[in-house]
């Protein structure tokens, strides 16, 4: 840091030889870190958490105790913490070209990685395009759709759909595709053309088809097409929807939804994004999540789990004919950023993908999974778990007031449910996961592919003991 220093600053710099190493950094963290979606005021009177290493399944606070990584950091660490065969791919990597951009020139590993991940997508998606993040990718396919209807004589085409609650980003272009009016409102004006389509949480299913999932999935794609007919299917450029929507706590698609969505999109011409910044990279037991459940995307967004957290890292990989108009004449995709596809992280992601293959992750989450489930499925028997859902290693806990009638928590409840105790106590008890009430109140859980049964029973008993807890103090 440059300049004059605050005389508080000042006084946080000097006098650390009256301090344990542990104290000052936790000072430092205190005054110097902004920390993002973080109420700094709930750590007025309590340690920042302060996490400095990872082994496995498992990360370690300042203090040395361990948590068991039921959320793999926030939807990343696919193939755990500490491999060293990853960080000196890294090394390597840094040492041999540590950087060089990705306009007009490419490097080997962003070619090998782009092959590659060409290779495990579903039908032409042939062509990738890096960032550095998923709100990057999600931001880059919505401006590829509009300068790609410009280019093929459909200029009108620039709104996007996406559905209520859903979380694709933070940026001014991905909060637009965000379905979270709460952290929207304090930065609005967004980018116009953000509109709200149903989302899958059959659990809260509208009552004229709360019995059959068949018909519910129906009926919410058929609000696809109703919302494409009111907006005008000239001005609609494209829908982004998560394979198992995270936000809200893990709505897994009705079976023949993506179909019917499919259908809708090839009769109005609008592009299907699917936005897998999470479901990719194993989390559903496949490379993609659109693969699962058997549809083709023209977009897949990517990030997380491609390098499972050892670099940062993201992009989009598109169906051919998207990249047709760009090849030809004097025309380019004006859009690019100095970091996306760093050589670090790409060779990253392909010793990521290597582990994946050596050890079978896609193997051990399709093996595993109903152990997974019906392990969690165990804490039915609690008052507070009204719904269990999810697929692969990504499940989502609602937790209810009255399981019969499904009444939710008000917000003063909520408040105290959620931040007042659950968080801390989850963590206390030593689990990583989220607790969060962007929707209903849900507590989320998406651990590393490695996990087997005795991380599912470690995660049941640590949830059971906390919300039994939870429940007692309501
Ligand atoms: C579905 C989805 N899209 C986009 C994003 C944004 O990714 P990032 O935080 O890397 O910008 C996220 C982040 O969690 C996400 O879950």
């Amino acid at each position: 840091m440059n300049g004059t220093p605050a005389p508080d600053n000042a006084a946080s710099q000097g006098g650390r030889g009256d301090r344990s190493p542990g104290q000052a950094l936790q000072e430092a963290a205190k005054r110097h870190m902004w920390l993002h979606f973080t109420r700094h005021s709930s750590y007025a009177n309590a340690d920042v958490p302060i996490i400095t290493r990872g082994e496995g399944q498992y990360v370690y606070d300042q203090h040395g105790k361990r948590y068991l990584d039921g959320l793999a950091g926030l939807f990343v660490s696919q193939i755990g913490h500490g491999r060293v065969e990853v960080a000196e791919a890294a090394s390597r990597q840094a040492a041999e070209l540590a950087y060089f951009p990705l306009w007009s020139y490419a490097h080997p590993r962003a070619i090998e990685l782009a092959e590659r991940l060409a290779n495990y997508a579903p039908g032409d998606l042939n062509r990738v395009f890096f960032t550095t993040s998923g709100s990057e990718a999600v931001e880059s396919a919505w401006k590829l759709a509009k300068q790609y209807f410009k280019l093929t004589g459909q200029s009108s085409r620039y709104k996007v759909l996406s559905r209520t609650i859903a979380y694709h980003g933070t940026s001014h272009g991905a909060l637009a595709v965000t379905g979270l009016p709460d952290i929207k409102i304090p930065f609005e004006p967004l980018p116009p053309g953000g509109v709200r389509v149903p989302n899958t949480n059959f659990y809260r299913a509208p009552e004229f088809v709360a019995d059959d999932v068949v018909a519910f999935g129906g009926w919410a794609a058929d609000e696809i097409e109703r919302a494409i007919l009111r907006e005008g299917p000239e001005s609609v450029a494209a829908i982004y929807l998560e394979p198992v929507q995270n936000s809200g706590g893990c709505f897994p698609p009705p079976p023949g939804y993506f179909q019917r969505v499919r259908e809708i999109c090839d009769e109005y011409g609008v592009l299907l994004v699917s936005d897998e910044v999470i479901c990719a990279f194993g989390r559903l037991g496949y490379m993609f999540g659109s693969e699962r459940y058997g549809y083709q995307p023209d977009m897949i967004t990517f990030a997380k789990g491609v390098t499972s957290g050892y670099a940062p890292l993201g992009g989009m990989i598109v169906r051919d004919y998207l990249m047709e108009p760009y090849l030809k004449d004097q025309t380019s995709f004006l859009h690019g950023v100095t970091f996306a596809g760093h050589p670090v992280s790409c060779a990253v992601a392909m010793a990521n993908l290597d582990v994946f293959e050596k050890e079978d992750l896609l193997g051990n989450v399709r093996s595993h999974e109903a152990a997974f489930r019906a392990t969690l499925e165990k804490l039915n028997d609690l008052p507070i778990v009204g719904d269990i859902r999810g697929d692969g290693y990504f499940y989502g806990i609602e937790m209810v007031k009255d399981k019969t009638t499904r009444e939710t928590f008000d917000d003063a409840e909520s408040e105290r449910l959620l931040r007042g105790f659950l968080s801390h106590a989850l963590f206390d008890a030593g689990l990583i996961c989220r607790a969060d009430d962007r929707g209903d109140p849900v507590i989320q859980l998406s651990p590393p592919l490695t996990c087997t049964q005795e991380h599912f029973d470690e995660m049941e008993q640590i949830l059971r003991s906390v919300l039994t807890q939870a429940w007692s103090r309501l």
